[in-house]
């Protein structure tokens, strides 16, 4: 049974994790006027970097003594220290808890509830890489939120404190939300990384690839944005270019064989899309098909050989 005690913008927060999310959310909580007293880490130093940019808080050596300093805890270890950390934490009842994995449920905070804690999840939909960064990215981010009728209440506010937009989640639906973040913000990173450094075969480096390439990404984020789905999907494949996706095919497999696998997959996953624009008509979106899948099939078995 838990009491059912209000946490308002008043409330002093702890961050017990100094990465980049709990790194990046301290310092924008606070910037938003939000009390964060005390940032605790597994290395001492973490905790100082980030208490260091934010007036009124304290790094502490120990997670229990910065945890006891607060009305309310993040837990912005790495996922797989959740629990653990949660369990090795002396909670007091009516004391909040949030965590921000997107994967973990809330009942990976049990351990503090059982003693009376209030438990709630706050997933930023967003990739963080950097603290510098991280703070920059936050107005805009989406925030998945879980928790009780005033938990999500109280952390709903928060996200539109920092600029973001909060959306209500339900246990059994996190995994499949978490996946399609995963695939946006971090497999999104390897077809980045990927296509760059496709320009060290021809003569360029990847470095400048990824410099060249970068505002098309920003492109498509914008028109994924306006046009929504499928309306988003451009190039050769909508258009029925055959021709040039054989080239395509072709200079992979002699080049770069190791990304033709993913340059197929994509390919056919994209083809119902540009059909549904109706931009593609179905009988050529076949003929593609066919043509990818020879390719993917070659290689498969070149791979295999
Ligand atoms: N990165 C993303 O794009 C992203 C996006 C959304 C949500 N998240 C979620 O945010 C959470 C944190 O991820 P992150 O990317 O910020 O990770 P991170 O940069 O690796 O930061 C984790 C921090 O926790 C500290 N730490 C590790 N084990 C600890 C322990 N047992 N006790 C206390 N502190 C410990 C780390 O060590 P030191 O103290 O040694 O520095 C580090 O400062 C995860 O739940 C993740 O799923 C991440």
């Amino acid at each position: 049974m838990t009491e059912a005690v209000a946490f308002d913008k008043g409330t002093s927060l702890a961050f017990i994790g100094a990465g980049y999310v709990g790194g990046s959310l301290a310092i924008a909580l606070a910037n938003a006027g939000y009390p964060v007293v005390a940032v605790a880490s597994r290395t001492f130093a973490s905790a100082q970097a980030v208490a260091a940019q934010i007036p009124g808080s304290s790094a502490f050596e120990s997670i229990a003594d910065a945890a006891a300093r607060a009305q309310f805890v993040f837990i912005t270890t790495p996922d797989d220290a959740i629990g653990p950390t949660c369990e090795s934490m002396p909670w007091r009842l009516g004391q909040g808890v949030a965590h921000c994995s997107g994967a973990a449920s809330v009942d990976v905070l049990d351990p503090a509830t059982v003693r009376g804690a209030i438990a709630g999840a706050f997933h930023p939909l967003q990739s963080f890489n950097s603290i510098e960064n991280g703070v920059l990215s936050v107005p805009g981010t989406t925030f998945g939120i879980e928790g009780d009728a005033p938990m999500q209440s109280y952390l709903s506010d928060m996200a539109r404190a920092v600029g973001g937009n909060p959306i209500l989640l339900k246990p059994e639906d996190k995994v499949l939300y978490h996946t399609s973040g995963v695939l946006m913000g971090n497999l999104l990173a390897v077809l980045g990384s990927v296509a760059s450094r496709i320009w060290e075969q021809f003569d360029h480096t990847t470095d400048e690839g990824a410099r060249a390439l970068a505002p098309m990404m920003k492109a498509v984020a914008t028109n994924l944005e306006t046009s929504g789905v499928p309306g988003v999907i451009a190039g050769p494949y909508p258009r029925g270019d055959i021709g040039t996706v054989r080239k395509h095919l072709e200079a992979l497999s002699g080049s770069v064989p190791e990304y033709l696998p993913l340059y197929c997959e994509l390919a056919l996953a994209g083809l119902p899309f540009a059909v549904e624009k109706g931009a593609l008509d179905p009988e050529r979106a076949r003929e593609i098909e066919a043509l990818v899948n020879q390719y993917k099939s070659r290689q498969a078995s070149r791979a295999t050989a």
